[in-house]
């Protein structure tokens, strides 16, 4: 029932008046609250295993609690093996005339816009996910289609697919690598992001990525988080706080659950400097199952020769720590 779905449903029902409608009750409930006349057309409430045939076609009906609406469920056509996922297996972005994941270069062209939507959408609860995944694992070999309610529909290699969204829901990192998001304001901690970039790198640790958190959307930042094993966010201090949008990518990532990383943390700050402390402390206190390494960058003002040995030592535990991961 959520409308970009659903909004149309009191639409069909006025033009179509001997529609019948099948819903979970919970959908009903949603209806009714949207302002939606349900109640005046024959209406049959389904729920987790019913079955309802239509003729050629019988379809079957599986609980998707919180993917992404409390009373989602998605439709299982038993005839021809089509699993109409509703919000599973969605994507951002719009189709450009294709139809199916397998006429795209999906890893290239939609892989991030699908880690972005699942992420930012139903990150949270990745454990409701993991629920409809072992569902779908006991049909596995009957799905023939997924027809999710965004982006293209798989035909081909559904196990790719599957696979990327049993990591992200488990809040496993599909990549051994470091996303870098840096706070800045006159630019001396974007100076020092991005020399941790280019030592990593010439430590053998290409998978690198770094971010402007003040120019990034926060539902990149989050995309990107879910996807790297590390994550090292540098910060000035404000006001004796971190910077109000680094602060807000923290929120963001606690809200979604996220887990299981290695931050590294550089802070900035010319007479108070506060920020590593109190991401330290967010961290540690706020999420779960996150370790940050102890070799930390501290700068005052800017990135002065004197921190070449601590950015090194830096550098080296990322690298290390990676390697390892
Ligand atoms: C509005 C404002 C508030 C600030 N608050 C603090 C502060 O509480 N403590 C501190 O040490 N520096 C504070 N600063 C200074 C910056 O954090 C500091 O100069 C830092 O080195 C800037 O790094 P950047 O070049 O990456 O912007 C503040 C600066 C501004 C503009």
């Amino acid at each position: 029932m959520e409308p970009d779905h659903g909004a149309s449903v009191e639409q069909i029902l006025r033009r179509y008046p001997n529609v019948k409608v099948i819903s979970t009750e919970k959908s009903f409930m949603f209806m009714r609250q949207f302002g939606f006349h349900p109640d005046s057309h024959e209406c049959r409430i389904v729920a987790e295993g019913d079955t309802h045939c239509f003729g050629k076609h019988t379809v079957m009906f599986v609980g998707a609690p919180m993917v992404h609406w409390p009373e989602a469920m998605v439709t299982f056509d038993t005839t021809n093996g089509v699993l109409f996922s509703a919000d599973a297996f969605g994507s951002f972005i719009a189709l450009d005339g294709k139809l199916f994941a397998d006429e795209v270069d999906f890893d290239r062209d939609w892989l991030d816009e699908a880690r972005r939507y699942l992420t930012n959408i139903v990150g949270k609860y990745g454990p409701h996910i993991q629920l409809l995944l072992g569902k779908a694992a006991g049909i596995l070999d009957q799905i023939k289609y997924i027809c999710p309610l965004h982006g293209p529909v798989w035909r081909e290699n559904l196990g790719y697919f599957i696979d990327k969204y049993d990591k992200w829901s488990r809040y496993e990192p599909e990549v051994k690598g470091v996303m870098i998001a840096y706070a800045s304001m006159y630019g001396n901690t974007e100076a020092a992001a991005q020399a941790l970039a280019a030592k990593l790198c010439e430590k053998g640790i290409t998978d690198v990525a770094v971010y402007d958190v003040s120019n990034t959307h926060v539902s990149y930042l989050i995309s990107e988080a879910f996807k790297y094993s590390h994550i090292a966010l540098a910060s000035v201090t404000y006001n004796l706080g971190i910077y109000p949008v680094m602060k807000n990518f923290l929120e963001d990532m606690k809200a979604l659950n996220m887990q299981n990383r290695t931050f590294a943390l550089i802070e900035n700050g010319s007479w108070a400097c506060k920020s590593g402390d109190l991401m330290q402390k967010f961290i540690d206190e706020e999420m779960k199952n996150m370790t940050v390494l102890n070799e930390r960058l501290s700068m005052a003002s800017s990135l002065s020769g004197d921190k070449a040995a601590e950015l090194e030592t830096l550098a080296d535990a990322l690298a290390e720590s990676v390697r390892t991961a």
